[in-house]
């Protein structure tokens, strides 16, 4: 007899995993279907994405401090040396517990874990394959697929796994590389890019744009680029990649410039982080009938997540949208909150994004390119952090708050964060845009002193009346 649920989930990631909780706390009864032979679940983001990238990129940002700005706040080290392979086993620890946390949390809510992976069998059926090949049938009310995205690969640039690499593999170099050639100057390739160089790698970045971080706020991504250079990365912008050889440990990129000019890059690993696309291999879409763009390989969703397929339905990195964790458990909770009854919605104005480099980049709404592709009025208020106490105290002064309005109304429309604990700061204006608030709204709110969120307010200020009040 096959198994029978209310909710079967393929893809234990943030989508999945969340949504499944979601559903069993509504009294749906629950499987979610995980491939990865570790049996641990999470996702790319748990396993091999946003956490242990962000683990390396604390480590790496507090060797960095120590080696070169510690001094200035007097405190004088003796030789500092770095020990990677207890940064590396630091990073997988907060790994395995976090995914065990996720496993912690299915048991008290009474999610069923499967440990294999899943394919649409049709009408209500999904078949699960265990690592050891035996077949298991959960047939299932409803079916929610989450399986994500994988890296792109460049077809005359290959995955190899030790020279030509993606970011999995970049989470775990066993030694710094002497020079990394990072293809693609966006997150991965900037957040990667900055942990190697601050352990000591040379950087070369070669993007095939005219500028890095394409879809950010233009200022913010031409100042991220001189920063980035100060700190030693190299870039090559509006380079064509063509090809790679590799011989004696070494890999020579061969690029095209604007111009024409023929380019070499030798170094010791390439890594290649060109963008990513949704992961369907082997899961039954043509037989079960759902709908995807076969360029981009999105499976197509209606408002409330429903497939072309009676009974399925996607979110995530599966589907259209801006490919981040918190996105996609947005959409898993709102769309489980469906089948239960509810009527939330995902306000897809209001998603933020953060670049976890050094100063970091956070931005929610419309970027001034939008705007004005888009002819609204706008209004600018930026503040910038140097002119805040707390930056000047923790010594952190790079970077401004820029605040766009609708001219007439004032409704913030965008924010745009380059400075100090850009993450953190980028909340409050989600809060506001998702109340439709305007830039007095945030104004108006008292701001702790001495703060960084004090740029925010004096943006908003400045945005509202055209005049901060401490600058
Ligand atoms: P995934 O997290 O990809 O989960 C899908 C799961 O489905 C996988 O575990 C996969 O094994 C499983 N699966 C696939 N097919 C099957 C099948 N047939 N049967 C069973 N299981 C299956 N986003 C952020 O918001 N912040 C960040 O800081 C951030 N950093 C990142 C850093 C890196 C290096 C990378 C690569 C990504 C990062 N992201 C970040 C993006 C984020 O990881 C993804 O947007 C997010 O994980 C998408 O969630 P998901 O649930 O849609 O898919
Ligand atoms: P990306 O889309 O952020 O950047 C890819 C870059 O590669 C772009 O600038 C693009 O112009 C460039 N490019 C494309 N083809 C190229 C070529 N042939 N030669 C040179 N450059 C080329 O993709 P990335 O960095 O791979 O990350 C994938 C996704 O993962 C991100 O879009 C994001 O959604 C998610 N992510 C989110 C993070 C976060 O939230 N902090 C961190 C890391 C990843």
């Amino acid at each position: 007899m096959a198994d029978s649920y209310d909710l079967v989930v393929i893809g234990g990631g943030p989508g999945g995993y969340t949504a499944a909780i979601r559903a069993a706390q509504l009294k749906m009864k629950v499987a979610c279907i995980e491939k990865r032979p570790n049996k641990a679940f999470g996702g790319t983001c748990l396993n091999v994405g946003c956490i242990p990238s962000k683990a390396l990129l604390d480590s790496s940002e507090m060797y960095e401090a120590t080696l070169h700005k510690l001094a200035r706040h007097g405190i004088r080290v003796g030789s500092v040396a770095l020990d990677l392979a207890t940064m590396l086993a630091r990073k997988d620890k907060v790994v395995s517990e976090l995914t065990g946390g996720v496993g912690y949390l299915f048991k008290k809510y009474g999610v069923t874990p499967h440990y294999g992976t899943g394919k649409l069998l049709g009408g209500g059926k999904v078949e699960e394959t265990a690592v050891d090949g035996a077949k298991t049938v959960l047939e299932t009310k409803n079916i929610l697929l989450a399986t994500g995205s994988e890296s792109t690969e460049l077809p005359f640039l290959k995955f190899d796994g030790k020279f030509v690499v993606s970011s999995t593999e970049a989470l775990t170099f066993q030694s710094v590389p002497k020079h990394l050639i990072v293809v693609g100057g966006g997150y991965i390739g900037l957040e990667l890019g900055s942990v190697w160089k601050r352990l000591g790698s040379k950087v070369t970045v070669l993007e095939f744009l005219p500028r890095i971080l394409s879809i950010s706020d233009g200022e913010i991504s031409m100042e991220v680029q001189k920063l980035l250079s100060k700190q030693g990365m190299e870039f090559h912008l509006e380079t064509k990649v063509t090809g790679a050889s590799i011989k004696s440990d070494q890999v020579t990129v061969t690029a095209q410039s604007k111009d024409g000019k023929e380019l070499s890059f030798t170094g010791d690993r390439v890594l290649v982080a060109v963008g990513r696309r949704p992961f369907t291999a082997g899961l039954g879409l043509d037989e079960a009938r759902v709908k995807y763009d076969p360029k981009s390989g999105r499976v197509e969703v209606d408002e409330h997540y429903k497939t072309s397929a009676p009974g399925i339905y996607a979110i995530g990195d599966l589907i259209a949208g801006p490919m981040l964790a918190h996105k996609a458990s947005e959409e898993g909770v709102v769309c489980v909150e469906h089948l239960a009854g509810m009527k939330p919605h995902v306000n897809y104005d209001a998603i933020p994004s953060v670049i976890y480099i050094w100063p970091e980049v956070s931005s929610v709404g419309l970027t001034e390119e939008q705007l004005k592709e888009k002819k609204i009025d706008y209004k600018i208020g930026k503040f910038k952090f140097a002119a805040t106490g707390r930056a000047k105290a923790m010594d952190e002064t790079d970077g401004w708050v820029k605040v766009l309005t609708d001219a007439k109304t004032d409704r913030v429309l965008g924010v745009h964060i380059l400075g100090p604990r850009a993450s953190d700061l980028i909340a409050e204006c989600v809060t506001i845009m998702e109340y439709k608030g305007s830039a007095e709204d945030i104004a108006r709110c008292a701001h702790s002193h001495p703060t960084l969120s004090e740029a925010v307010g004096e943006a908003a200020r400045m945005a509202w009346t055209g005049m901060p009040l401490n600058s």
